[in-house]
């Protein structure tokens, strides 16, 4: 069996680093890496190719590759995004967009599915105080998705688009 391509953005970080590392113990894959950072030497063997940038400026680059698999992790997070909320915003929605714009694209071009998988965050939920927050107890998927920082309305946002783009 051929192997996947994929595309793991924001690799660097906390999540990226186990996901590339755990791709790469299932095997089967073939991995591309992008993120604002160079490639920390744990994961530089397991990579076939990493671009090195802010992914916002370089997505046209992505059109060119043929990706199976989109793991869409490279995000301003919540206390960075608090105090860059432009920033953050650029980061979060326009970088999300962009991807999920050329995935949209290729496949349908191509009549492929292309997976794109996006961590939203538990931001994305909102109470406007804290006794409301005791009193809603456990919430569900669609319950209090009023959030109250720039990355929960980001990643909300997001999911919204993803949803979007899926059409
Ligand atoms: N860690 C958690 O507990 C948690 C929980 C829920 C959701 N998430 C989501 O999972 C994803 C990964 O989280 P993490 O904890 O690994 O974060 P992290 O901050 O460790 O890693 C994010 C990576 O994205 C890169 N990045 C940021 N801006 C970029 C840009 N413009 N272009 C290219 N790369 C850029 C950073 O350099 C960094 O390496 C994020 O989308 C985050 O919102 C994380």
């Amino acid at each position: 069996m051929s192997e996947k391509a994929v595309l793991v953005t924001g690799a660097c970080g906390e999540i990226g680093q186990a996901l590339v590392q755990n791709l790469t113990m299932r095997g089967g894959f073939r991995v591309v890496t992008a993120d604002l950072a160079p490639l920390p030497d744990a994961i530089k063997p397991l990579v076939a190719e990493h671009l090195q940038g802010d992914l916002v400026n370089r997505v046209k680059q992505f059109y060119d590759y043929d990706f199976d698999i989109i793991y869409h992790l490279a995000a301003s997070l919540s206390s960075k995004a608090e105090i860059a909320t432009e920033e953050a915003h650029r980061i979060n929605v326009e970088g999300t967009m962009q991807l999920l714009m050329m995935a949209a694209y290729r496949s349908e071009k191509y009549q492929k599915p292309i997976k794109f998988l996006f961590p939203s965050s538990i931001a994305a939920y909102g109470f406007p105080n804290l006794a409301a927050k005791i009193a809603a107890g456990v919430v569900k998927e669609d319950e209090y998705n009023t959030p109250n920082t720039m990355y929960g309305c980001n990643k909300l946002y997001c999911e919204k688009l993803g949803m979007y783009y899926s059409r």
